[in-house]
């Protein structure tokens, strides 16, 4: 490999060329954000159409195996026309490739980091063994790579794949390392629901960023972001300010990823109308579920249906959240639809409360420095050789999450294992938070209680997933072994 490093201009350039491929010693990367929907009739106001973040190739033909090639480094952004702002991206300016796998297949991952600090990559809903999960131990120093390899044994899924390296994690993401990851399998396959990548199965990575006039982004540039977490003016969606989607009078599936450092959001239609939700964080729901909110937290998805059959050509609908209108649908031309939305999606077991071994309880506590868990901390300061919780391997796990004093809402993550919600405050929890997960939203003096199975083997990371409460220390680690 030659310089590892590359020159400011050379990112502009292949930041404008949509179709070069760019070779990179033994990387051969592809443009990431490729496939803008093309125009054909342009209403006045779609200028801005939605980027659809590019499906990363697998380079082994065999189809039980997966090759894929990652680089993390430094580029430009033009968010602004005129104006560039330094990102980071994975094989791309910001954000990254959508990587798409079966379940059964083993996956093979090559990251090289050309940023000039270290970084992970960390497989967020991925149930992977200890050693691949790419949370702070992992870390692949500036100029280093790392090789995960790991099978894919979980049911289909919209997970994501982001940095996280210890202290660091929040302005790394917020500078564009986070992408897609995608799980298939005979359910999602066999189902009859939209899903052709793209045209109506369409990702939504949403997040809130801070401009400078200069069209830099700003990072814990205002008082009180350090302590409430990072909180943007202007909203992204698949990377782009406020982007239009133009839409067929069909059923369009959204995979919606809340992407952003602290923000909840609490999405609605502009005509206040209904749509349906059919997956949570780690798969489908048993049942479609009709809402006309949803509320999703930091690192929190949802895959929802939109059906757009009963709009006319011409007809705009805005998807917005309290204060910000995120995006438009765009209803371009009558289309016929043979998609549907099947009464049962899926079976999902419930875990019975009385398989649990034992119950853990974890008190959210602290504001800014002070963010912590139980008393305790896991940042730059105390470093990570504290193991804070030892789990049996196998053994199932009641958790109780508590909000402890500090007012605020803390979207509770863990890693290697995936959970059901058992109750919060004492009641059910909705129906669209009966499914799998791997992100629950804590609010204020709430006490919500889980419960799952260990059947990973390693060290893992929970933390909240206000990415600024993370590396402030709201964040320990247990081993199950
Ligand atoms: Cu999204 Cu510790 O992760
Ligand atoms: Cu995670
Ligand atoms: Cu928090």
């Amino acid at each position: 490999m030659k310089s590892p490093r590359l020159t400011r201009r050379y990112f502009i350039k292949a930041s404008a060329a949509t179709v070069a491929t760019v070779a990179l010693g033994k990387f051969i990367l592809l443009p990431v954000i490729g496939c803008r929907q093309e125009p054909t009739s342009l209403p006045a106001d779609a200028t801005n159409l939605l980027p659809i973040p590019a499906i990363l190739e697998d380079k082994n033909p065999d189809p039980n195996q997966a090759d894929f090639e990652l680089v993390v480094w430094k580029s430009t952004t033009a968010f602004f026309k005129g104006k560039y702002t330094e990102t980071y991206g994975y094989n791309g300016d910001y954000l990254g490739p959508t990587i798409r796998v079966k379940k059964g297949q083993e996956v093979n991952i090559r990251v090289k980091n050309l940023l000039d600090e270290e970084t992970t990559v960390h497989w967020h809903g991925g149930l992977v063994p200890g050693e691949m999960d790419g949370g702070p131990h992992q870390v692949i120093p500036a100029g280093g790579e790392w090789n995960p390899h790991f099978t894919i044994e979980q049911p289909a899924a919209t997970i994501w794949y982001h940095a996280h390296p210890l202290g660091l994690t929040g302005e790394q993401v917020y500078k564009g390392l986070a992408g897609l990851f995608y799980i298939d399998d005979e359910v999602s396959q066999n189902l009859n629901i939209p899903k052709d990548y793209g045209i109506n199965d369409i990702p939504l990575i949403i997040q809130d960023r801070r401009f400078g006039e200069d069209g830099s982004l700003l990072y814990l540039s205002a008082a009180g972001d350090s302590i409430i977490g990072m909180l943007g003016d202007t909203i992204l969606v698949n990377g782009a300010i406020s982007p239009v989607l133009q839409v067929g009078t069909v059923k369009m599936r959204f995979r919606i990823l809340n992407g952003s450092n602290a923000r909840v959001y609490t999405f609605t239609l502009s005509d206040n109308s209904r749509f349906t939700q059919i997956a949570s964080d780690n798969g489908f729901l048993e049942s479609p579920v009709e809402l006309s909110a949803l509320k999703l937290a930091p690192a929190e998805r949802a895959e929802i249906i939109i059906d757009f059959s009963k709009y006319s050509v011409g007809d705009v609908i805005t998807l917005a959240s309290p204060g910000f209108e995120i995006m438009e649908f765009v209803v371009k031309e009558e289309a016929s639809d043979t998609t549907t939305i099947p009464e049962t999606i899926t079976t999902i077991s419930k875990i019975p409360e009385s398989s649990a071994l034992k119950t853990r309880t974890f008190d959210l506590m602290g504001v800014g420095p002070m963010a912590n868990i139980n008393g305790l901390q896991m940042n730059l300061q105390t470093g990570m050789d504290t193991i804070h919780e030892f789990i049996n391997l196998g053994d199932t796990e009641i958790w109780e999450i508590s909000e402890a004093g500090t007012g605020m809402p803390h979207p509770f993550h863990i890693h290697g294992v995936h959970f059901q919600v058992l109750d919060r405050n004492g009641q059910t929890p909705p129906a669209n938070e009966q499914g799998w997960k791997d992100t629950v939203l804590i609010n204020p003096s709430e006490k919500v209680r889980i419960i799952g199975t260990f059947n990973y083997k390693g060290v893992y990371m929970y933390h909240c997933h206000n990415l600024e409460h993370e590396d402030a220390g709201m964040m320990l680690q247990y081993e199950a072994k």
